[in-house]
C-alpha cells in the first residue's frame, strides 16, 4: 500500500471516488478498484490487459526490458547454472535448496514417478490417433479419482503431496500418451535416472533393450522443462487459479490448466510453429508468408511471434536459440532446413516495419520445436512437453493462492443483450 490514491470523477456522480494505489517490489503500481462495486460500477477490461488478478511473490516479468525473474533470479542464470528440479524447488518454496534439501527433494519426486496401475487401462479407451493433449486433459483430471489421500486442500501436507505427485507423474503420463499413440508398451520410470533422462527413457526406451540416453539431449530436455517452468499470470495459470478458487482439487485444476494451454495462442504455438515452418517449406517462400501475416484480411499469424507481455525479445527465446544451435551441433546436424527457414524468417520479421512497429519478437515457442524435433519428439507432443514443464508453475500459483486469503474468482460483465421481455408461447411465435 502507498499513500498514493487515484481519484475518479464520473459524470452524474457528485463526489469523486478515491481508489487506493498499491506498489509491489517491482513493476507498475496497481489501482484497487474493489470499491467501485459499492458505487454501482464495474471496470471493463476484456482479455485482462490492464488487470492484476492477484498478488504474487513467485515470478516477475518486465515485458519492455525482456526480463523474467523466478523468485528474483534471472531466467538466463537459472538456465545456465541450475536445473529443472532445483528450479521447481525454488518456485515452490521460494529459495534455492541447500545440498541436503535438493537431495531430499529429488528423492521424494522419485518416490512418486509411477502411476496407479489402474490408470494404464484408461488409455485403452482412447483412439490411437487421439491428440496427446486430449489424452492428458483426461488422465490428469482422472488422477483425482486415484489419490484421495491428497485432496484435502486446506491441509498443507496434502497440498505438498499433490505437488510432488503432479511434478513426478506428468512425465510418466506424457510418455504413456506417446507410447499409446505408436502402439508400444508403456515404460516404467527408472528412478536411477535424472528427471529429463527418465522422460527420454520412457519416451524412447523399450522393454527389450537397455535405454541409451545422450547426456546432450537430456541436458537440452531439462533446459526446455526449465524454460517453461513458470510465467506468472498467463492464460493457463490464471485458469488454474480460477478453478482452484472454487475449492476444486489440485488434479482437476491442473487438468483445467492443460486445457487452457492447448490453444495455439498459448502453449499450442510450439506445435503450430513447426507446422508453419513445414508449410513454408523453403526460404524462397518466406516473403509470401510474412505478407500474409501482415494482411488484415488474412487470419494467418506468424506462429512463435508476439507476446501479450513481452514487447522486447522474450528472454526464454534467447536461451532456446542458443540451445537449438548446441543440440544441432552435438547431433552433427549441420544444415537443418527448418532451422534455416526459422533463422531467415526471424531476420526478415525483425527488420520489417510491421513487426517493429507492433513490437512482435520471437517468443519461447519459436525455437523450442527445432530442438524437440532434433531430439526426435513428434510435433503433437510439443505442447505436452510445455505442460510437463509448466506443471510446477501451476502448482506453485495454486498453492500460493490456497495458502493465503482468497475469494472465488467471479468476473462481471458489460451486458448488451435484450432487456426484460415476456415469454411468447410456441403457437404465437
Ligand atoms: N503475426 C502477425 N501479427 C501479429 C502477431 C503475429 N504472430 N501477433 C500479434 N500480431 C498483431 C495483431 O494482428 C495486432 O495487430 P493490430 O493492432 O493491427 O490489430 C497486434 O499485433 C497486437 O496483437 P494482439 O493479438 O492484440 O496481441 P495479444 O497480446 O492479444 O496476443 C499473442 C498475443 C501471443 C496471442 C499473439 O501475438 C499471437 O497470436 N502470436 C502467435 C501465437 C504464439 O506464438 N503464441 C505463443 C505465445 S508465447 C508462449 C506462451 O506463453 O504461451
Amino acid at each position: 500500500m502507498t499513500d498514493k490514491k487515484a481519484t475518479l470523477e464520473i459524470d452524474g456522480i457528485d463526489d469523486a471516488i478515491e481508489l487506493p494505489i498499491y506498489s509491489g517490489t517491482l513493476g507498475p503500481d496497481v489501482v484497487d478498484v474493489g470499491g467501485l462495486t459499492a458505487q454501482g460500477l464495474f471496470t471493463y477490461d476484456p482479455g485482462f490487459v490492464s488487470t492484476a488478478s492477484c498478488e504474487s511473490k513467485i515470478t516477475f516479468i518486465d515485458g519492455a526490458k525482456g526480463i523474467l525473474l523466478h523468485r528474483g533470479y534471472p531466467i538466463g542464470q537459472l538456465a545456465e547454472q541450475s536445473d529443472y528440479l532445483e528450479t521447481c524447488y525454488l518456485l515452490l518454496y521460494g529459495e534455492l535448496p541447500t545440498t541436503d534439501q535438493k537431495a531430499h527433494f529429488l528423492s521424494t519426486v522419485g518416490l512418486h514417478t509411477m502411476v496407479n496401475e489402474q490408470i494404464c487401462t484408461f488409455f485403452n479407451g482412447f483412439r490411437r490417433d487421439a491428440h496427446p493433449m486430449a489424452v492428458m486433459c483426461g488422465v490428469v483430471g482422472a488422477l483425482s479419482a486415484f489419490y484421495h489421500d491428497s485432496l484435502e486442500i486446506s491441509d498443507e501436507h496434502h497440498r505438498e503431496i499433490a505437488a510432488f505427485r503432479l511434478i513426478a507423474k506428468m512425465p510418466t503420463l506424457a510418455a504413456m500418451s506417446y507410447k499409446y499413440s505408436i502402439g508400444q508398451p508403456f515404460m516404467y520410470p527408472d528412478n536411477s535416472l535424472s528427471y529429463a533422462e527418465n522422460f527420454l527413457h520412457m519416451m524412447f526406451g523399450n522393454p527389450c533393450e537397455p535405454s541409451t540416453i545422450s547426456p546432450v539431449l537430456a541436458k537440452a530436455m531439462d533446459r526446455i522443462f526449465l524454460l517453461h517452468a513458470d510465467h506468472e499470470q498467463n492464460a493457463s495459470t490464471s485458469t488454474v487459479r480460477l478453478a482452484g478458487s472454487s475449492g476444486a482439487n489440485p488434479f482437476a485444476c491442473i487438468a483445467a490448466g492443460i486445457a487452457a494451454l492447448w490453444g495455439p495462442s498459448h502453449g499450442g504455438a510450439n506445435e503450430a510453429v513447426l507446422e508453419m515452418l513445414k508449410e513454408i517449406g523453403d526460404v524462397s517462400r518466406i516473403e509470401e508468408f510474412v505478407a500474409r501475416a501482415k494482411d488484415k484480411d488474412d487470419p494467418f499469424r506468424l506462429m512463435g511471434f508476439g507476446h501479450r507481455v513481452y514487447k522486447n525479445f522474450d528472454p526464454r527465446a534467447k536461451v532456446m536459440k542458443e540451445a537449438a544451435d548446441e543440440v544441432l551441433a552435438e547431433l552433427g546436424i549441420e544444415h537443418d532446413p527448418l532451422l534455416e527457414i526459422a533463422k531467415r524468417l526471424e531476420e526478415i520479421a525483425l527488420s520489417d516495419e510491421y513487426f517493429i512497429e507492433k513490437k512482435l519478437y520471437p517468443n519461447v515457442d519459436f525455437y523450442s520445436g527445432i530442438i524437440l524435433k532434433a531430439i526426435g519428439i513428434p510435433p503433437s507432443m510439443f505442447t505436452v512437453i510445455f505442460a510437463v514443464g509448466r506443471t510446477v508453475g501451476w502448482i506453485a500459483h495454486w498453492n500460493e493462492m490456497i495458502s493465503g486469503s482468497y475469494r472465488i474468482g467471479r468476473p462481471r460483465q458489460l451486458y448488451t443483450g435484450y432487456t426484460e421481455r415476456d415469454f411468447v408461447p410456441t403457437s404465437q411465435r
